[in-house]
């Protein structure tokens, strides 16, 4: 039994965003983005889009794929027993989750949903989440594991040191149990996954206000609306570790060498990063799969967009080895090793 991904899809909103555009309103530039992070780009929803909203395109496409093509999405959508989204900046504080507005949206009757709230490593644990449910003997076939994120609406847009890096989009994967193996010659779908987590770094990267420790309250007049606040320097150093120490122990539990992989696609959060990462692996930078420049930060839903982009512009073969990784807040981290 493998689990395999039949199906790819990604929404972005269509307003692109350029750095330039960003000049006129804060004190920044487009050579201290490009310098600094290789953003230069990023795609920005209007007031009245949801996360869901994005969720709910790129989970189309996906079905889409899976089921070949538009017309037959809604049944397929019938034939999905759970649907799991990666998300910080679900469409209400609680509940519902964005995974029910999903369900419910594409008329997945007979899908259990729920969100993972793994911030930007949201899909690299959905997807092992999802593996395992399907993976014990409960009558599960297929799930769709989305990534989607609007973090536009919850950054600070007078703080340059944030506002810069961020972006909104959402990808999904359609998932299914099939008879392929899962280990020895032949071997298919997701073969390793590796999650981890630091809470003591928890407040290098959060929302502050609006949650049970620090609620607003009745009549307050607050300056921001709830806003991502980060420490810029210690998430940096946090995610350099975390990529490095990952890709080597998930290549170290398999027996790999960079040779083996086909790609890697990291959570596209700072080019930087992933050059750092890939300096100190000595794996060719040209291994990682980078689009970031048009992008920017979509967290949850950066792999997944990463996945379809490459998926439809035919850079994955059947058999590829890839291997993805992430990290964000929580502090969290992850990687899955999946044969394509
Ligand atoms: N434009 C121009 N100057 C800027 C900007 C900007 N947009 N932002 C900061 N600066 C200035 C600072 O004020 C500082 O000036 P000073 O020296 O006069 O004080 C200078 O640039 C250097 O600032 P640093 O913060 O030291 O810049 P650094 O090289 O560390 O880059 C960055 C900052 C890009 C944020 C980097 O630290 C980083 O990428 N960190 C990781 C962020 C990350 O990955 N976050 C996502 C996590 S995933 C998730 O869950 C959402």
């Amino acid at each position: 039994m493998a689990i395999e991904i039949i199906g790819t899809g990604r929404a972005v909103p269509p307003r692109r965003v350029s750095n330039d555009e960003l000049t006129a309103k804060i004190d920044t530039s487009d050579e201290w983005i490009r310098s600094h992070t290789g953003i230069g780009n990023r795609h920005i929803a209007d007031e009245g889009t949801a996360t869901s909203d994005l969720a709910l395109e790129a989970a189309k496409n996906a079905l889409a794929m899976a089921a070949g093509g538009d017309t037959h999405v809604s049944e397929a959508a019938k034939n999905i027993d759970l649907i799991i989204v990666g998300t910080s900046t679900a469409d209400f504080v609680g509940t519902p989750s964005t995974a029910c507005i999903v369900q419910y949206a594409l008329g997945a009757e007979n899908a259990a949903a729920f969100d993972v709230t793994a911030a930007c490593t949201g899909f690299v644990y959905g997807l092992e989440v999802a593996a395992g449910m399907l993976s014990l003997d409960r009558g599960r076939k297929r799930a769709l594991v989305i990534g989607a994120e609007l973090l536009s609406k919850v950054t600070n847009w007078n703080d340059r040191s944030t506002c810069v890096l961020f972006g909104d989009g959402a990808g999904a994967a359609v998932l299914e149990k099939t008879d392929a193996p899962c280990k020895g010659p032949g071997r298919r779908g997701l073969v390793h996954t590796l999650l981890g987590a630091d809470g003591s770094g928890g407040e290098s990267l959060l929302f502050r206000r609006g949650g049970t420790r620090n609620p607003f309250k009745a009549g307050e007049t607050i300056g921001t609306g709830i806003c991502v606040e980060m420490n810029g320097q210690e998430v940096y150093n946090f995610a350099v570790r975390a990529v490095t120490d990952t890709i080597k122990a998930l290549m170290q539990a398999e027996g790999l060498n960079a040779d083996d992989l086909a790609w890697i696609i990291p959570h596209q959060a700072n080019a930087r990063i992933v050059q750092a990462a890939a300096k100190r692996l000595k794996i060719p930078i040209g291994k990682f799969f980078m689009n970031i420049e048009e992008y920017a930060n979509t967290s949850a839903a950066s792999i997944p967009i990463a996945l379809d982009e490459m998926n439809r512009s035919g850079k994955l073969n059947k058999g590829d080895m890839i291997l993805t990784v992430g990290f964000g807040g929580g502090l969290t981290y992850g990687g899955n090793i999946i044969i394509w």
